[in-house]
């Protein structure tokens, strides 16, 4: 084949391709430094102090890991109460902030981080304002994604719904009611627990929903059971983990729980002690959210 003086002018178009399409695997961090990509993922979650909670979070921890099976997986607790609490008998787990200064330190420069939270309540915004500044930080991260907590759009109530219906226990009759003990907040996100209400009542009509700390409460739970007439009252924890709220407030036997209370109202209880994160169906949900995010990272 003739090599004619033209045909330069027509490969280097080319070559100005093969570079383009080389420059993804290369990050512009501040200065024009370019840093190599480097991704990965960190885990927020609220934090337990109990180590019974440790099973949500290891579930949580192997899937994430077996989805994402080359990416390093970090962790942190939103909750400053709980990290020093575990801080004091030695466990010391990062805040979100520290985790994210770490992973720039570490060269990260793509950070998908998942919320571990219900709803997008004070914790997830909180996690959301913090996380967003580390991206475009000089010489710091490129980009930064936060996934969604369980729920956060029409179709996560629905698949929540659905999910959580195929983790009551099975020898749950219809007659029975499920009580769905929520954390519940002062933050406007409270409105997620009624609007879970409303997706269960439509499958389930004996599935009520209550909060610990927001609406609905104990009483609005009370009066739902008495009008539906059950006699039989599944208590199971509407929180990733269960920690101290399932452990004491849901099922503990001081008077003031939940178990004693329902029980000193004519209604048989039968505590449920597994974090929602311990059901696969409602696991899955977050890791969607992980994988949306992840995805959303893109490579430059
Ligand atoms: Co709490």
């Amino acid at each position: 084949m003739q090599y004619r003086f033209g045909d330069r002018f027509r490969i280097l178009p080319a070559l100005v391709l093969v570079l383009l399409l080389a420059l993804p695997s290369f990050a512009f961090a501040g200065h024009g430094d370019a840093a190599p990509v480097k991704k990965g993922i960190l885990l927020v979650a609220f934090g337990s102090s109990m180590p019974q909670a440790q099973a949500s979070f290891d579930a949580i921890d192997k899937a994430v890991k077996k989805a994402f099976p080359d990416v390093p997986v970090r962790w942190a607790y939103s909750s400053a109460i709980i990290r020093h609490k575990l801080a004091k008998e030695g466990k010391l787990i990062d805040s979100p902030v520290s985790a994210m200064s770490k992973m720039m330190d570490e060269g990260f420069t793509h950070v998908a981080v998942q919320s571990l939270h219900t709803i997008p309540g004070e914790e997830y915004c909180g996690i959301l304002e913090t996380v967003e500044k580390f991206e475009g930080m000089p010489k710091g991260m490129t980009k930064v994604v936060v996934g969604k907590p369980l729920l956060y759009s029409n179709d996560d109530m629905q698949k929540t719904v659905a999910a959580v219906l195929s983790s009551i226990p099975k020898e749950r009759t219809k007659k029975d009611a499920v009580v769905l003990m929520g954390h519940g907040t002062p933050h406007p996100a409270n409105i997620y627990y009624p609007a879970s209400q409303y997706y269960f009542s439509k499958a389930d009509p004996n599935i009520i929903v209550g909060t610990v700390e927001g609406t609905p409460t104990l009483d609005d739970v009370k009066a739902m059971l008495k009008k539906r007439k059950v006699k039989k009252v599944y208590l199971m924890p509407y929180m990733s983990v269960a920690g101290d709220h399932a452990r004491n407030d849901m099922a503990g036997d001081e008077p003031d729980s939940w178990k004693s209370e329902l029980t000193k109202a004519g209604f048989k209880c039968v505590p449920v002690l597994k974090g929602t994160a311990e059901y696969p169906a409602v696991l899955d949900i977050w890791m969607d959210h992980l994988k949306v995010a992840y995805k959303h990272l893109g490579n430059n």
